[in-house]
């Protein structure tokens, strides 16, 4: 499938009621184009901002608003748009909207559409920025990945109210590239990704751990773009509060050495390998059986190297003519470029993701759901910010050349 064809495709777009309606106009027309076919349902509140027949006349189709218009359309005229959708598209989809689709309330073409749809969705943020970062749409947002719901955007720059910063709705452009992924752009299929993620714990007693604040965000992102992609997925996962992606073979492990089993048992035949796991560098020595008691004085902890399983993987395969993609993180708290082009180096991968850990109040990182980084190769530097599922395509984007070019396809494309 090229990336902007729709064909035999039905995207259901919801519209919400924000001045970037219009937007999602241009959005439908690009379907359209794509050879896709559009339905559209539109909140009230959207239809102060675009008429919905400039929807009818981009999509062909009458445009579901008013549940209870059995003139107009059905009363289970969301049921109908539901059962035909290929791809749910909500966009804009404002503070409100957000709020009341995370609630599973059904109080609108839109909402009501949601809760019957059973492929996949991707949701198309805008808002004053200021609403953005507001933890209530952020939490809402949150809930709504965790239930496997796609997101793409929002763009930053200058908003309709004049503020700058982040809520733009994502480019038009952007949002179809998004959903024809969706929809199946199989770039990776046929090919066996692994992907480790989240912090490990090493125990000093059976109630403490040497850990760090790694969410597992960043590396479960990636293990559902991959998947999403087409790729066999296997997740090794430190301890996290996050629910397994979809379409991932997920293996849950608790110290280093048992992610670098995990990690051997899967690594024959995979043609990548993405080492997004915070791995503690150390464990205690030993581990005592029961609860240590404290002691009037200092204690000394004494500590042991864990196996490093990106470097173990460089020195296995790195500069072999057809060697898995290798591609490992950086966390730095300074120098980052020089510490990830030394790490690139030193555990011989093809790729380092460089970021930068540790700052005050900067809301990208360990925990963040967006994230800044900078890709770094023997041959490149790029630097990328946005949500970590935008990264994590992003990154995919980088990989996917190198590991075609290294590991030619034995059969096409789906
Ligand atoms: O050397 P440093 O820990 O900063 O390197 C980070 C990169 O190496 C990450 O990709 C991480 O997943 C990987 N790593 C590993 N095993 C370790 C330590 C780090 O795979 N024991």
């Amino acid at each position: 499938m090229r990336r902007m064809d729709f064909a035999n495709r039905t995207v259901v777009l919801g519209v919400g009621g924000g001045i970037a309606a219009y937007k999602a106009c241009e959005v439908a027309r690009l379907i359209v184009k794509g050879r896709g076919k559009v339905r559209v349902a539109m909140t009230p509140a959207a239809t102060k901002f675009v008429g919905p027949l400039t929807f009818q006349a981009i999509s062909g189709a009458p445009v579901l608003v008013d549940l209870f218009d059995g003139q107009a359309e059905p009363s289970y005229g969301h049921l109908q748009l539901a059962r035909e959708a290929d791809l749910f598209l909500v966009a804009p989809a404002t503070a409100d909207l957000i709020a009341r689709l995370r609630a599973g309330m059904g109080n609108d073409a839109v909402t009501t559409t949601a809760l019957a749809v059973t492929c996949p969705v991707l949701i198309a943020p805008a808002m004053n920025t200021r609403m953005w970062k507001n933890p209530a749409v952020q939490e809402n947002l949150a809930a709504l990945i965790v239930r496997g719901w796609n997101v793409v955007g929002p763009g930053a720059g200058v908003l309709a109210d004049g503020d700058v910063g982040e809520g733009r709705l994502a480019e038009p452009n952007e949002i179809a590239t998004a959903a024809s992924r969706l929809l199946g752009n199989l770039d990776l299929s046929g090919r066996r990704v692994v992907v480790t993620a989240g912090p490990t714990r090493e125990p000093i007693d059976p109630v403490r751990f040497i850990s760090n604040p790694s969410s597992g965000k960043m590396g479960y992102a990636l293990a559902a773009v991959a998947a999403r992609r087409g790729a066999e997925v296997v997740l090794v996962s430190g301890p996290t509060a996050l629910a397994d992606p979809a379409g991932c073979r997920t293996i849950r492990v608790e110290t280093a050495e048992e992610m670098a089993r995990a990690v051997e048992e899967v690594a024959g035949g995979m043609d990548l390998f993405i080492g997004a796991a915070a791995v503690s560098d150390y464990r205690p020595t030993t581990s005592a059986p029961h609860k240590v008691k404290k002691g009037a004085g200092d204690e000394t902890l004494q500590l042991t190297r864990t196996p490093d399983i990106l470097a173990g993987l460089g020195t296995r395969f790195g500069g072999k003519p057809d060697a898995p993609v290798l591609v490992g993180f950086a966390a730095e708290t300074e120098e980052v470029i020089a510490h990830a082009r030394e790490k690139l180096k030193g555990k011989r991968c093809d790729l380092v993701v460089a970021n930068k850990v540790g700052g005050s109040g900067s809301g990208v990182g360990f925990g963040s759901d967006s994230n800044r980084v900078a890709l770094v190769s023997s041959t490149e530097l790029a630097e990328i910010e946005g949500p970590k599922e935008r990264v994590a395509e992003a990154i995919v984007d980088w990989i996917l050349p190198v590991l075609d070019a290294r590991r030619p396809r034995a059969q096409p494309l789906k």
